[in-house]
């Protein structure tokens, strides 16, 4: 008889963020996005700061087309990270998504442990697929005081998870519910990593949600970290270390099924891989481990204001004019 594993959920948070930030945690596929390759124009055509990164997403105006994706709350740690990366996200426009409030709506005297520091532009709460309800997710997002709703599929890790629940029956119809209890307040459906099939987007499309990112498959592997808490986990998990659908890959199934706005994520390792994805055709482009690094290190400003720059060199150096402006007609043929 196998006992399992239980770990509290504040237990379980600090367990994430620790192995979350040590090497060893990524897939052993990669995004894809090393092999799309934008136009480099000698003559870009205008200067440097000509370039404008603005950009509008779920009715919020962005200073760059850039995501800190959804990452924690809940701990006294975490409070420290949500600070610094709202504090990043404030100065330089981008939007933000907290971690799942799960925690919250069971205590919310942790309130500020997600809420701290500056407002960024837009700021998304975060609950899981599996056991949403419309009161937790109404209530959640007057908690935070959110601009909308993230809702994260993760079913790999409920899977792979000793305390998971991997109840995805009605995943849809909570999914259909909660968009429509919430709106006008966007709900934007994400992986976590593991991306999604063109089917899926259709689905989530049909749903009445106002995004979809695909979180694809190439960089955090959340089997791998799940497969670090606990043996038989870690047994069960190794199989799965390369699964899913690689974040080009999904974008372009995403943006092929789909005309809402898509974000891709998943790898996103700098802001030449932001502009490869904005060419593909996402409406922005979220990061989540390499923001977590920068963050634990006090670097979280300096990390995303390398992330815009990077993103604005490379807008300017395929001859575009802006960040809307980027499509396929600058990848490289
Ligand atoms: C420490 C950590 C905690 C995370 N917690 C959440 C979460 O609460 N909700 C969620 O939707 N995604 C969560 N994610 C997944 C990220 O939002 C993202 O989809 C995934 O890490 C892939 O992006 P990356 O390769 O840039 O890390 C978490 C990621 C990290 C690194």
């Amino acid at each position: 008889v196998r006992i399992p594993f239980v770990a509290s959920l504040p237990t379980r948070k600090t367990d994430h963020l620790t192995i979350a930030a040590s090497p060893g945690v990524l897939h052993t596929v990669t995004t894809g996005l090393e092999d799309v390759r934008l136009r480099h124009r000698a003559l870009p055509g205008r200067d440097l700061d000509q370039v404008d990164l603005t950009t509008a997403l779920l009715g919020a105006h962005l200073a760059a087309p850039l995501l800190v994706s959804a990452m924690t709350g809940g701990t006294d740690e975490a409070g420290v990270i949500n600070r610094r990366l709202a504090e990043a996200a404030a100065e330089h426009g981008l939007a933000m998504a907290l971690g799942s409030g799960r925690i919250l709506l069971d205590d919310p005297s942790l309130l500020p442990t997600f809420r701290s520091g500056p407002r960024p532009p837009l700021l998304l709460a975060n609950l899981g697929a599996a056991g949403l309800t419309v009161d937790a997710a109404e209530e959640l997002v007057e908690l935070l005081r959110a601009d909308g709703l993230t809702i994260h599929l993760n079913a790999i890790q409920e899977a792979v998870q000793p305390e998971g629940s991997p109840d995805f029956a009605d995943a849809g119809e909570r999914i259909a519910a909660v968009a429509a209890a919430l709106a006008p307040l966007p709900v934007v459906v994400k992986e976590v990593g593991f991306g999604m099939d063109a089917e899926d987007v259709r689905e989530l499309d049909r749903s009445g949600v106002a995004a979809i990112d695909v979180a694809g498959a190439g960089g955090t592997n959340w089997a791998t970290i799940e497969g670090r808490r606990d043996d038989r986990a870690g047994a069960v998990a190794a199989a799965f270390d390369g699964w899913g659908v690689p974040t080009a890959d999904a974008l372009a199934q995403a943006t092929a099924a789909t005309v809402l706005p898509v974000i891709a994520s998943g790898g996103v390792g700098d802001g030449v891989d932001a502009a490869k994805c904005l060419a593909l055709g996402a409406a922005a482009v979220g990061v989540a481990r390499p923001l977590l690094t920068a963050a634990l290190a006090d670097r979280a400003d300096v990390a995303a204001e390398v992330l815009v720059e990077q993103l604005r060199i490379a807008v300017w150096a395929c001859g575009a004019p802006s960040a809307d402006a980027m499509d396929r007609s600058r990848l490289a043929r």
